[in-house]
């Protein structure tokens, strides 16, 4: 009973979700990379000039927003939390989450450094501000992100990345969304303890998750 538990179990999950992810899984993404990946590249011809990242965000969430009107929420600047995980710290804002499918803004006005996680999702990450960098354990030289570049971590890339002050992205994320929030939370009950963050980051992640599957979408 207990090696069931303990080993059978765990190997037969991953092994059924291993085999969704490639099959049913996608068939529920809404998002497509493509063309989040040309509204980035719209948004950031609009303000070549001043490069303010409020303008470009405001105006990237209108786009987004038009383009998929019933999945997107709207953009504030009051329903932000902090974000604690591998050892970094940025700040975020919930366009959508879903079982599986999210997509935020994350950026850090301060700069952080830390470990990207292991995760069962392909996360895009279009950078609209500033600079990320990343790089595999036998890189020597980083991989260095700017605006309109997306950064593909593929499921289970392992990556140390760093942004610099003041960088801003879109971070869309398609796999097993729940299985990322542990990575999401550890920092939080482990180092930061702070659990007004935490509570915030739960509700308003439950919310719209609740909210879409009610709709149907999972
Ligand atoms: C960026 O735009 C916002 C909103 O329009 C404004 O409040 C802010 O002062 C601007 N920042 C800079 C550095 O110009």
């Amino acid at each position: 009973m207990k090696l069931f538990v303990f080993a059978v179990l765990p190997i037969a999950l991953y092994a059924i979700l291993n085999a969704l992810y490639t099959t049913w899984l996608p068939t529920n993404y809404r998002f497509d990379k493509q063309v989040l990946h040309t509204l980035v590249k719209e948004t950031l011809q609009e303000h070549l000039d001043e490069k303010n990242a409020t303008e470009i965000m405001v105006d990237l969430g209108a786009r987004l927003k038009t383009r998929y009107p019933d999945i997107v929420n709207d953009l504030n600047f009051k329903d932000w939390v902090f974000n604690n995980a591998g050892g970094a710290m940025g700040t975020m804002f919930i366009l959508h989450s879903s079982i599986s499918e999210y997509l935020i803004f994350f950026g850090t006005a301060v700069g952080t450094e830390g470990h990207c996680g292991v995760h069962f999702a392909d996360d895009y990450f279009y950078i609209l501000k500033g600079e990320q960098r990343a790089a595999l354990p036998g890189s020597m030289e980083a991989e260095v992100y700017v605006p309109g570049d997306c950064n593909h971590y593929k499921r289970g890339a392992v990556k140390q990345y760093g942004m610099a002050g003041e960088s801003w992205a879109l971070e869309l994320a398609q796999g097993w969304i729940p299985s990322m929030l542990f990575f999401g939370f550890m920092d939080t009950l482990t180092s930061t303890l702070d659990f007004h963050t935490f509570y915030l980051t739960a509700y308003f992640t439950a919310k719209d998750m609740i909210k879409n599957l009610l709709r149907g979408k999972f």
